[in-house]
């Protein structure tokens, strides 16, 4: 176990800002997380990569962090594998090792940034595919009293962007392994946007050429943190009815769109784009160039210059199309 006092979260958040945790506590098993638990007091905040967050300012409370390696086949047959890995595993390696192994389901997954245990949190999703289609077991411990406790995947309750660890139960477990379902017999999924197109003429093609195509995809339309601080999508497309949906699409039929349960999604990206936003900054905080639903750190923004820029950027496509957009990034 690693832990620090007034420990700077610099290296520990996409968007790059230089902050404070009063306390930051890594821990390497279960175990040691349930020893560590009763020293908890005040506030507590569970950190994966820190690549969905944007800091407020100093946080005053404890940040925990996972450690928790290891991936393992714990269950197999002709058809299927299921894999339990650490939380603390970072996401993309765990879709290096799945592609390796020829195992298929999360390979359209790949490159998102951030761990595992966050993946179960967030229902990460990319190119027609959520981590909720492949998650069979969520294990956590409860941070009130330690105890150890397992989630089915209907338990977490999945929608887009969405489960019961970001609302009901909010702050309340810490994950610890996350169980998955490959396939043995891997199905792609090339229907998204523009992943066929990347594929190209490609015969036979692989789980390894799908993670390649959207390697590529990702490397040129997202901003790399390391160079331009950034948390991905900074917003989460909104679905509408559809009775709105047509009245906009008569003015903008060249809007794309998804028909979602509920109503029609509409990507976000596309209308901050139509506002004019693109490659547009206000202080030191930039909408992306290549893709508008990023917000990015232009060199030594402060939080609340990128908050500004993520309030104009709501109203203004509140004023054009009368839908409100939130964040997907969490505020801390
Ligand atoms: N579009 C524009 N201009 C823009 C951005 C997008 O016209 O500046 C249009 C695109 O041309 C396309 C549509 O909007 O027709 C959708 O764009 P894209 O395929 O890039 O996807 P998105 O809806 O903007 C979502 C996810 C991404 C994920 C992609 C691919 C959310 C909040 N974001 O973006 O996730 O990679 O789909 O599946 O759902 C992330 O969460 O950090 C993230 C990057």
């Amino acid at each position: 176990m690693k832990e620090y006092k007034d420990y700077s979260l610099l290296t520990h958040n996409t968007f790059g800002m230089d902050i404070k945790a009063k306390r930051y506590v890594e821990y390497d098993s279960e175990e040691e997380l349930k020893t560590m638990i009763p020293t908890l007091m005040g506030e507590v905040l569970h950190m994966g990569g820190g690549s969905n967050l944007l800091f407020k300012g100093d946080y005053a409370g404890t940040v925990l962090h996972s450690a928790i390696h290891g991936i393992e086949i714990v269950e197999e047959n002709d058809d299927e594998v299921l894999v339990r890995v650490g939380a603390g595993e970072v996401w993309d390696d765990f879709v290096a090792w799945a592609v390796e192994h020829g195992f298929g389901g999360v390979e359209n997954l790949s490159l998102i940034p951030g761990e595992v245990g966050a993946s179960a949190v967030q229902n990460i999703g990319a190119y027609g595919v959520e981590a909720k289609d492949v998650i069979v077991l969520v294990e956590t411990v409860e941070l009130s009293n330690g105890q150890k406790r397992v989630f089915g995947t209907l338990e977490c309750d999945y929608a887009y962007r969405q489960s019961i660890f970001k609302k009901q139960l909010k702050g309340k477990y810490v994950i610890t392994f996350v169980t998955y379902r490959l396939q043995k017999k891997p199905q792609l999924r090339l229907e998204y946007g523009n992943v066929k197109a990347m594929l190209g003429e490609k015969e036979d093609v692989t789980i390894g050429d799908v993670r390649q195509a959207i390697i590529d995809i990702r490397n040129a339309k997202l901003p790399d943190p390391k160079v331009q601080g950034n948390a991905g999508s900074f917003f989460m497309n909104p679905v509408v009815s559809r009775e709105k949906f047509l009245s906009i699409q008569k003015d903008y039929p060249q809007m794309p769109f998804y028909e979602v349960e509920g109503g029609v999604k509409i990507p976000a990206g596309w209308m901050i784009d139509q506002c004019g936003w693109k490659g547009k900054s206000l202080g030191r905080a930039g909408v992306h160039d290549k893709q508008a639903l990023v917000l990015v750190n232009l060199g030594g923004a402060t939080s609340n210059e990128i908050i500004t820029l993520c309030e104009t950027v709501c109203k203004d496509v509140y004023e054009k199309f009368g839908i409100e957009i939130h964040p997907e990034v969490n505020l801390i």
